[in-house]
């Protein structure tokens, strides 16, 4: 029986959501990508790491560049300047980024508190990029006594943002507790521009469940990283198509396919280094996981991965590696990676 259908978004991710990565979700079904957040004070020093933060292919359109900042004029200059750079599909302004760095400069979530700026901000961006459509993605308030999604929506709408995705946490929560979709739906009742609701999909019951809220997508964060698998997942459950979940070996091929286009970028020190959380993550649901996930953490090479995985392989015994494995719970996120980011 087939249940309906929503396009599904790789959620931005700093340090995650690079373009190997995004290409990867892609493959597996994802529809629409965005860069991790991209600071426009980085952009206007014509800093060369934010400049890499900005490359995708063209197999990724489409693209959006999402940037923050809380200076309308600024933002403003570096979204015009992205546009030329590298001419993304969309942009998009990040008012939901919880971390300390990012709040205290009054960038990410802290614009929630402060409607007037947000304004002038999303305002500021359209008109430098018009006709490029700019979009938002958004946090459901500052804490629970100052939910104001649907204020917010509203007055983003009001200035010609032509999409909002809505995560469905306050700042407060950081990635505690659960999202609140009654808010999220709240929001798609609220405004006529596709919203996007984001926030704790898991899996394709969880993403069928949110068939209901009223929203235009689905976007897809923590998940994709131990699974990747799970936009195929839930395009099937969309369709009514069955899915059969990878085999250990298809997920193992998929780990050290990541870890060689890595490495084929930053070399190897830097990219099996900066591989090691993401391992954890691909490690989530495997057997004898926990043993696993110690070696991982020091893995140094793509030899000792290898030999790291052969290893394992030996060690299941009984367990055949073309049995399939469902990805693990993600667990909730620590700040670290955003506050090393910004
Ligand atoms: C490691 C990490 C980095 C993130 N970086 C960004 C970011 O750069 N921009 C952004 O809008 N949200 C960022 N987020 C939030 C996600 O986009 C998403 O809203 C959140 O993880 C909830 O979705 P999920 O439950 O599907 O993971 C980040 C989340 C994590 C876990």
């Amino acid at each position: 029986m087939v249940k309906g259908s929503l396009p599904l978004f790789l959620a931005p991710m700093a340090g995650v959501t690079n373009s190997i990565f995004r290409t990867i979700c892609k493959e597996k079904g994802a529809d629409v990508l965005t860069t991790e957040f991209v600071s426009a004070d980085g952009i206007m020093h014509r800093n060369a790491r934010t400049r890499g933060y900005l490359e995708f292919t063209e197999e990724e359109r489409p693209m959006g560049v999402q940037l923050f900042g809380a200076d309308p004029k600024r933002l403003a200059e570096a979204a015009k300047q992205v546009r030329d750079w590298v001419q993304p599909d969309f942009i998009d302004i990040n008012f939901g980024c919880p971390a300390n760095k990012v709040v205290c400069r009054n960038g990410g979530s802290s614009l929630l508190r402060d409607c007037p700026l947000l304004e002038r901000v999303a305002k500021a961006m359209v008109q430098a990029c018009d006709p490029l459509p700019v979009t938002a993605k958004i946090r459901i308030g500052w804490d629970e006594r100052s939910v104001n999604a649907v204020t917010t929506a509203r007055l983003l709408e009001g200035v010609g943002i032509r999409r909002i995705a809505v995560h469905g946490r306050t700042r407060a929560q950081g990635y505690s507790g659960y999202a609140d979709w009654e808010v999220i739906a709240a929001v798609a009742d609220a405004v006529r521009v596709p919203v996007i609701g984001n926030g704790d999909i898991t899996d394709a019951s969880t993403a069928l469940r949110r068939l209901g809220s009223g929203v235009s997508g689905l976007m897809i964060g923590r998940a994709a990283m131990a699974n990747p698998w799970i936009f195929t997942e839930v395009k099937h459950a969309f369709e009514g198509k069955p899915f059969v979940a990878p085999t250990l070996m298809e997920r193992w091929d998929l780990v050290l396919r990541h870890c060689r286009e890595e490495v084929g970028v930053r070399g190897e020190t830097h990219g099996m280094h900066g591989m090691r959380g993401r391992l954890m993550a691909y490690t989530r649901g495997m057997p004898g996981a926990r043993p696993l996930r110690a070696s991982l953490s020091k893995v140094a090479t793509l030899t000792q991965l290898e030999e790291i995985i052969g290893g394992h392989l030996d060690s299941l015994g009984s367990i055949d590696p073309l049995d399939t494995v469902h990805g693990g719970e993600p667990e909730e996120a620590s700040f670290a990676s955003i506050e090393k980011r910004s």
